[in-house]
């Protein structure tokens, strides 16, 4: 497989000069062995939110408050029921063809308080099971250790991210998890858009644990984050790799940038700008060992004009740059839904993470909505984002973690809109890989199942399932972008066919 593989990107590779107009259609396939899957998250799933020995996360905390935050006032208490539906799950993925399945641990459910001095059986028996039914259906399963749902005891004793006292924690969790089930599971990721955890939960406070610190804090939580990261790599490496194989990665977000006058170079520049505080500031420290020159410099500046004694942007010693410079992923996961265009003209307000970049962002409206403000629909943008990551960081591994499409909570399974935005937008990552030769293994869509979508609550839907939300046993139904994907993993690819019925 590996071999073939090669032999495409090379082939691929020689053809990479031809040009592909961005609107034409590409038929072709990817690359043999290339993963097609669906994600999900456990706080946006399972529900079962105190059953057998489950302890308290943030986001159980952040959704039980009055008034509630959430949008319809819901939360995730019962969501889709998956922590009773594993087989029906399952079923639903191998109907489809999927060949990856990528879902969270759900930490306060392994360990009630966070720490390894007390495992919940239960909550293992439970992985166990999934991972097991997974590879009996021949379905590799994709394993994210921390999508945003901390043990609220942990958050209680550490103040959370911000804080390093949260990284030993982590690591001892991430080594209960790889002795468990790292016989079984060979794709693990660490943390899912650590961007939005530091943003918009320990900067804007509108996540969990809802803590409103703009200005420092959420650099402090990144750089945690990253150190956690970094000694689950190590440890990964030392303690696991040797005997069950596998690799390590991180979910990064990113949409991508359009400079809002092309041939203004000082909006050219705030694309290049706006990338590394999104993408660069997370990915960069993990692979070159260190943040991006630029931000490195845009935010000492800003500090020392701030009359601030030290950076903001906390800084790795000697010992840590030399340690991340050895790389600490084997891959990046990518989460990417859409577009921003930039320009040069700075953000208002206190110094922050978005003040910090002098530019600003907006949407065209000319791109079609979804149902979710911050999301339009930009399909060559995955190419651009996906190609600039081959670029920066020599053309290291992708795995599409994530990319969807929402409708409102009144939609049905005539989902055409999501139908469309998956048909452009893999199409897209079809020019990426075979034509541009960038290095993605696979992707997974989001989301297998409509489900909580945090502060939105059930107001958006982003499954190619339909979640029936009053039915007490939450039935699902396939909607028709379920029966698209299922064509595009069977065939690969696109196929040329002249029926009329073709999606
Ligand atoms: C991502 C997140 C998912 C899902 C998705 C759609 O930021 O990882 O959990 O909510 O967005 O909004």
């Amino acid at each position: 497989m590996r071999s073939q593989a090669r032999l495409f990107f090379l082939l691929f590779g020689l053809i990479g000069l031809v040009k592909c107009d961005e609107d034409e259609f590409l038929y072709g396939k990817f690359p043999p062995g290339f993963k097609w899957g669906l994600s999900v998250a456990s706080y946006q799933t399972e529900g079962a939110y105190q059953e057998d020995g489950k302890g308290v996360s943030i986001w159980d905390t952040f959704t039980h408050q009055t008034p509630s935050p959430i949008l319809d006032e819901s939360n995730g208490d019962i969501a889709c029921l998956s922590y009773h539906k594993s087989e029906e799950d399952v079923q639903l993925l191998k109907n489809m063809g999927a060949t990856t399945y990528r879902f969270s641990l759900s930490w306060a459910r392994i360990l009630p308080n966070g720490t390894v001095d007390n495992i919940n059986a239960k909550g293992i028996e439970y992985y166990d099971k999934l991972i097991n039914l997974l590879i009996k259906n021949g379905i590799e399963p994709v394993v994210t250790l921390y999508h945003w749902d901390l043990p609220q005891h942990l958050q209680d004793l550490t103040g959370g991210w911000p804080s390093e006292e949260m990284i030993p924690y982590f690591v001892q969790y991430a080594e209960l998890a790889f002795s468990k089930f790292g016989d079984r599971v060979k794709t693990w990721t660490t943390f899912n858009e650590a961007w939005v955890v530091c943003l918009i939960g320990y900067g804007e406070g509108v996540f969990a644990p809802g803590i409103k610190e703009i200005s420092e804090t959420p650099y402090k939580c990144a750089h945690t984050i990253l150190k956690a990261h970094a000694q689950t790599y190590r440890m990964f490496d030392e303690k696991f790799r040797p005997k069950f194989g596998g690799k390590l990665g991180i979910v990064i977000d990113s949409g991508w940038y359009i400079a809002a006058d092309e041939n203004d170079p000082k909006d050219v520049d705030a694309v290049e700008r706006a990338l590394q505080f999104k993408h660069g500031l997370f990915a960069s420290p993990l692979v070159f060992g260190k943040y991006p020159d630029i931000v490195r410099k845009y935010v000492d500046e800003k500090s020392q004009n701030e009359g601030r004694s030290s950076s903001r942007l906390p800084t790795f010693d000697e010992e840590w740059s030399t340690f991340l410079s050895g790389g600490v992923v084997d891959f990046l996961g990518l989460n990417h839904y859409t577009t921003q265009m930039v320009s040069a003209k700075p953000t208002r307000g206190p110094p922050s993470w978005y003040t910090d970049q002098d530019l600003s962002t907006y949407q065209d409206d000319a791109w079609p909505k979804s149902a979710s403000s911050w999301l339009r629909v930009v399909p060559s943008g995955f190419r651009h984002i996906l190609n600039w990551i081959k670029n920066t960081y020599g053309n290291i591994e992708v795995l599409v973690t994530e990319n969807g499409f929402s409708d409102t909570a009144d939609a049905d399974w005539n989902d055409d809109d999501r139908v469309n935005y998956f048909k452009q937008y893999t199409n897209n990552m079809l020019k990426a890989v075979t034509i541009d030769g960038c290095n993605v293994t696979g992707y997974l869509g989001w989301s297998l199942l409509d489900n909580f979508e945090w502060a939105s609550g059930y107001t958006e839907r982003f499954g190619v399932h339909w979640v029936n939300f009053s039915d007490p046993d939450r039935t699902r139904t396939p909607k028709k972008s379920a029966a698209f994907l299922k064509e595009l993993f069977t065939n690969n690819g696109f196929a040329k066919v002249d029926k009329k019925d073709e999606f």
